[in-house]
């Protein structure tokens, strides 16, 4: 009998082990979190108890619509509570005061759960909490099918750090469905967020149904790519509204941006009046910054502006419009005799003023009309717009500055908020150590800061590509716009995120990598002439293969156990293999030459931001890829660089090459030419040959290449090399006149 009663004490323990997990997993995580003894058991038998508060039925909505069509449970809705049911209780309550527009008090006991709060929205996060609680809630298949979750015992308190936790998605250099949209709206509001920052008009394609100027649509949502294949979509004003008021039902505010007096090309294919020359002009298929914008001196294009806010107000109720302002060169505004007129007749010092002065312009009809207007940190330049929002986007400096003139700001920098940059770039930590007030801001301003943004840009990536891009970065950026960063860290959130996972599987969300799957760390030991190389997996649950001879590599290939030695050139090839994904390949090219290992003396000093391997990177053999910020190009700009090799010996010596990369609508030119000498005492030089490029530099795509110079088995200890640069960006470059950037990879001797 005693033993029996044990046996049944154990069964009970490890089916309640298997039935619940005793803590809560929630990203964001809540303000605090205070457990006790039992737990909530949902099932089809719950209900929700409203009273009589509609505003109350409104926030739940988005909650029971997930129930039924999700999990298949219709989730009754009481007015009065009955005797025997269990209820999930909701309140609105004036004296909640410290809950603020967003926050809310939950409490889960074995037989109800209570929440008040004292807005909706504090409600409706409530129930995502709530929901993320139970999805967390495991049983055998992992999935829904048993139709029960469990809620441990507790009472959270929760409110946000910021007000403002957005997301940039660009429907314009790839078009997205409103399905999709839709989507985004409950995965982001599943993590709190609350700004749906929608980029609605590019240089590649105008994505907004405005019905005054047909031909937007007609024409600039359509551009012809490389292959001739016709590529765009736009969104009805119909669509758009259900994407609003589905965004409003799960308090998100979706803010539309409208781009101007840059990235306009679109629209200025479809009414090339509105341009400073007149056109024609296509829709673009190519990505960087263009220099026909709209005209500032040219009345109908402020009357077009106005025409087309017009219609954007009347479908997106936010009281934030957003005008872009971003990466408008100047270059057809100072050629331009309507530009000139009005900066000298509005007494404007210059083209940066008179950016100042269009969007003034745009400024004072969004604030005729009772909005706000927010625009990319170039709004500061030329002096802000009177009560403009500054979104911060090149670093912290616009943030900063926005907030000491007493202009709130969005924070959201390249560094941590760029989610189509690679995790290579910017991992999930990285994204986690986002502190949104900028270093050094006085305590009195932190008002100004409204909160974070990240950011979607599309060029590379497809809607297919998307989830990748963003989880799980989003989970991180979520966390540190709502949780107060003094109780939070890394690796606790990373425990948390771990778990978080099935989440994202139930919810169907395609996830990538935390960190760049495979790292490769390579190094030339100068000493015994080896290529020292360690694969490290970017995150836990990885195993890297690879493979030597070029062949590709798949979980058949090598297993990578430990760092590897060889004084020979080889190609590595390398994937990470997990449970549910597999990384790209991950190639290496790996040089034995003449000139490998051997010491070096150069004239300028590569840029601090790319070092590559500092001292020696130009010789250490590892040949750069087609990414530029691989950290193996090593970077110059705006100056002629001379490198002096010594070989140690007299040589034989049939070439010299250098490696080169080119972006040239980033700034990154191949050089002019280069020169190549040879010595056998390291003072007397002869002129061995020399490689003047030729290559296009209207290429936009990022290539690379080798200049070669071949000699006839020339005897020589030293050899010196002369690269002469590009210097600044020619004439027909957006960027004329500013310096260029030089990327160079390796020295090669043969
Ligand atoms: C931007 O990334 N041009 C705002
Ligand atoms: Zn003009």
């Amino acid at each position: 009998m005693k033993y029996f009663i044990i046996l049944i004490f154990l069964f009970l323990i490890i089916n309640g082990l298997q039935a619940h997990n005793n803590e809560i997993n929630v990203i964001p995580k809540p303000l605090s979190v205070e457990y006790s003894d039992g737990q909530f058991k949902m099932d089809k038998n719950v209900r929700l108890f409203t009273g009589f508060q509609p505003e109350i039925f409104k926030a739940s909505k988005a909650f029971i619509d997930y129930f039924r069509f999700e999990v298949g449970f219709h989730i009754d809705i009481d007015r009065a509570k009955e005797d025997k049911i269990k209820y999930i209780s909701l309140a609105l309550t004036d004296t909640a005061e410290w809950c603020g527009e967003e926050g809310y008090h939950l409490e889960i006991r074995e037989n109800g759960i209570n929440i008040i709060a004292k807005e909706e929205a504090g409600i409706f996060y409530a129930l995502q909490t709530l929901k993320q609680i139970f999805l967390y809630s495991p049983n055998e298949t992992g999935g829904f099918e048993e139709k029960v979750f469990y809620a441990p015992a507790c009472i959270i308190n929760d409110k946000p750090r910021f007000q403002w936790r957005g997301m940039n998605l660009d429907c314009c250099r790839h078009f997205m469905e409103k399905d999709f949209i839709l989507r985004y709206i409950d995965l982001l509001s599943f993590h709190k967020m609350n700004v749906l920052h929608w980029h609605l008009t590019e240089d590649q394609g105008w994505r907004i149904e405005i019905k005054k100027y047909p031909k937007l649509t007609e024409i600039g949502a359509w551009r012809i790519e490389e292959d001739g294949t016709r590529y765009g979509g736009y969104y009805t004003q119909e669509d758009i509204r259900e994407i609003v008021a589905y965004a409003a039902e799960r308090y998100i505010t979706v803010v539309p941006e409208i781009e101007m007096p840059g990235h306009s090309m679109a629209a200025l294919a479809a009414y090339p009046q509105l341009s400073c020359t007149g056109g024609p002009f296509e829709v673009e298929n190519r990505w960087g910054v263009f220099k026909d914008i709209y005209c500032a001196g040219n009345d109908s294009v402020f009357i077009f502006l106005k025409d087309v806010l017009t219609e954007v107000m009347a479908l997106f109720p936010s009281e934030y419009i957003h005008i872009g302002g971003d990466e408008a060169p100047k270059y057809r505004w100072e050629n331009c005799p309507k530009c000139q007129k009005r900066i000298k007749d509005e007494g404007l010092a210059d083209e940066h003023e008179l950016q100042s002065w269009f969007i003034t312009e745009i400024e004072k009809f969004l604030n005729d009309n009772g909005r706000k207007l927010i625009g990319w940190d170039e709004i500061l330049e030329g002096g802000l717009a009177p009560s403009a929002t500054v979104q911060s986007w090149r670093g912290f400096d616009g943030a900063y500055e926005a907030a000491m003139q007493n202009h709130t700001t969005i924070v959201s920098p390249t560094s941590h908020c760029y989610f189509d940059y690679d995790v290579a770039t910017t991992n999930l930590e990285k994204v986690y150590s986002f502190e949104p007030i900028p270093d050094g801001l006085p305590t009195d301003k932190y008002k100004y800061i409204l909160g974070g943004e990240c950011n979607m840009w599309t060029e590379y990536a497809p809607q297919e590509l998307i989830d990748s891009k963003v989880f799980p970065r989003l989970c991180a950026i979520s966390e540190v716009l709502w949780s107060p960063n003094e109780k939070r860290s890394f690796g606790e959130f990373h425990k948390r995120m771990e778990n978080h996972y099935t989440l994202l599987d139930k919810l169907g969300v395609q996830y990538g990598f935390e960190n760049q799957p495979v790292i490769i760390e390579a190094y030339t030991n100068t000493v015994n002439s080896n290529f020292k190389v360690s694969l490290i997996p970017g995150q836990e649950g990885l195993q890297i293969y690879y493979t030597l001879n070029g062949e590709e590599p798949d979980e058949n290939s090598e297993k990578w156990v430990e760092s590897f030695y060889s004084d020979t050139s080889f190609t590595l090839k390398a994937i990470a293999i997990g449970p549910n994904i597999k990384s790209e390949v991950y190639t290496r090219e790996f040089k034995n030459h003449k000139a490998w290992s051997k010491v070096y003396q150069y004239n300028a000093k590569y840029s601090e931001h790319y070092p590559a391997g500092g001292e020696g990177a130009l010789v250490d053999g590892v040949r750069g890829t087609n990414y530029y910020r691989d950290g193996i190009w090593q970077v110059y700009r705006g100056v002629n660089l001379e490198v002096k090799i010594d070989l140690y010996d007299t040589l034989s010596i049939n070439s010299v090459k250098a490696g080169f990369l080119q972006s040239s609508l980033s700034w990154i030119f191949y050089p002019e030419k280069m020169d190549v000498f040879v010595s056998l005492d390291g003072e007397n030089w002869e002129k061995a040959g020399e490689y003047v490029n030729l290559w296009p530099q209207k290429d936009e795509k990022m290539v690379h290449a080798d200049f070669e110079v071949r000699l006839e088995s020339q005897e020589a200890r030293y050899v010196k090399v002369y690269i002469q640069n590009m210097e600044y960006c020619p004439d027909w470059h957006p960027g004329a006149g500013s310096k260029t950037w030089m990327f160079i990879d390796e020295i090669i001797v043969e």
